[in-house]
């Protein structure tokens, strides 16, 4: 089976990448490496001693959409491609929605156009705005988006269902990440954010390898049992499998949601604490403002992923920390070393 992996060069992309190609499937890789770099292409063949087909261009291209489809016999389509950064999304609005949601199109275009209509689709759990309710389930609530990145999800969410409505041969599976955090056990491939980030933990292996100063913790006054953020983190391995789980467990056309989450909230406190004893480091901090936008806690329902796709989270806190610890002090530059 060959999987055409669209922002395959990026940070999820390239885990996902390589649970594939370990588990025999071929891949193709499509990005126009605005976010990433050749390398983390080269890395994953490193580290799975499998050929990856890359195409360096953007999912808008028609013609070199349809050059890949002509090229190859795709089965499923799993669609990274995209931008991500919630800030830059509210002052870039027009560049998202053209990104995020053209580029969809065209994707789905070209796929109708070459008869592939399999497609899973890396949805997010800020779909969901400010939870009425915790865990979140499927049937929560989606929109009350606050910012154009979490809207152009949940528009694209509504296309790819609206597509399966129209045409029930297709099947659309939109899987809602929780936080994705740490990296292959390798070494070799893991989180390469450009400039500061903006994610927490990115940002503290930054403070741990002494390019910044001190973590800002935004907000101690949540309704939260230390009263900063809790998140659901999730290791970028287990997020890949998922993936495959998808893949692998989907048998029937039709529109299919799954969260994939640990069913475990951190807060931020936690976290810093958890990769201090990973990087064995005082990790210094400072308690800041509450970010704009932020919510107090967000943890996943994940118990629907396992009932029907048989997947579920295995790895905790500490392994997400140590194996950030590991990519990060192994590659202080990211992929520029
Ligand atoms: P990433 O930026 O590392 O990967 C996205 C990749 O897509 C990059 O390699 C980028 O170069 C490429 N790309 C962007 N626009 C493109 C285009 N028009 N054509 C071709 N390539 C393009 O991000 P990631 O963390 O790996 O996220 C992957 C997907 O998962 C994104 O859609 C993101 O919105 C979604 N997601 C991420 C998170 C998270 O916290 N990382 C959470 C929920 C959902
Ligand atoms: N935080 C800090 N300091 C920082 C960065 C973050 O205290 O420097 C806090 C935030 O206030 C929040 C927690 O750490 O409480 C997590 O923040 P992140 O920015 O790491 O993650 P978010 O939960 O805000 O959002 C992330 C992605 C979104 C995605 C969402 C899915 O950025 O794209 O997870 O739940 F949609």
């Amino acid at each position: 089976m060959k999987i055409l992996v669209t922002g395959g060069a990026g940070y999820i992309g390239t885990h996902t990448a390589v649970e594939l190609l370990d588990k025999g499937y071929e891949v193709v890789v499509v990005d126009n490496l605005s976010n990433s770099s050749k390398v983390a292409v080269e890395r994953v063949e490193q580290i799975t001693g499998k050929k990856v087909a890359f195409y360096e261009g953007d999912v808008r291209d028609r013609q070199l959409m349809k050059q890949i489809f002509d090229e190859h016999q795709i089965d499923w389509v799993i669609h990274f491609a995209g931008l991500k950064a919630v800030g830059e999304s509210c002052s870039k609005p027009l560049e998202y929605y053209d990104n995020n949601l053209y580029g969809t199109l065209v994707l789905l275009e070209t796929m109708r156009e070459h008869n592939c209509k399999k497609l899973v689709f890396s949805s997010s759990a800020t779909v969901y705005g400010n939870p009425e309710v915790l865990p979140l389930t499927e049937e929560c609530k989606t929109g009350g988006t606050t910012n154009p990145y979490g809207t152009s999800k949940y528009f694209q969410e509504i296309i790819l269902t609206d597509l399966h409505k129209s045409d029930n041969d297709w099947t659309v599976v939109l899987l809602r990440y929780f936080n994705p955090v740490g990296a292959h056990e390798s070494g070799l491939i893991g989180e390469d954010p450009q400039g500061i980030p903006n994610n927490l933990t990115p940002f503290i292996a930054k403070v741990a390898i002494g390019e910044l100063a001190e973590i800002g913790v935004f907000g101690n006054d949540y309704d939260t049992p230390d009263g900063t953020g809790v998140r659901d983190y999730i290791h970028v391995v287990d997020l890949a499998k998922g993936h495959v789980a998808a893949i692998d467990g989907i048998k029937e056309s039709g529109r299919y949601v799954y969260n994939l989450g640990t069913g475990n909230g951190y807060s931020v406190l936690q976290v810093i604490d958890a990769f201090g004893k990973a990087c064995n480091k005082k990790l210094p901090f400072a308690i800041k403002p509450r970010r704009a936008g932020d919510i107090a806690t967000c943890y996943a329902d994940a118990s629907k992923a396992k009932r029907e796709l048989g997947w579920e989270a295995t790895h905790d806190i500490d392994d997400m920390c140590a194996s950030l610890w590991n990519w990060q002090s192994k590659n202080p530059k990211g992929y520029k070393n």
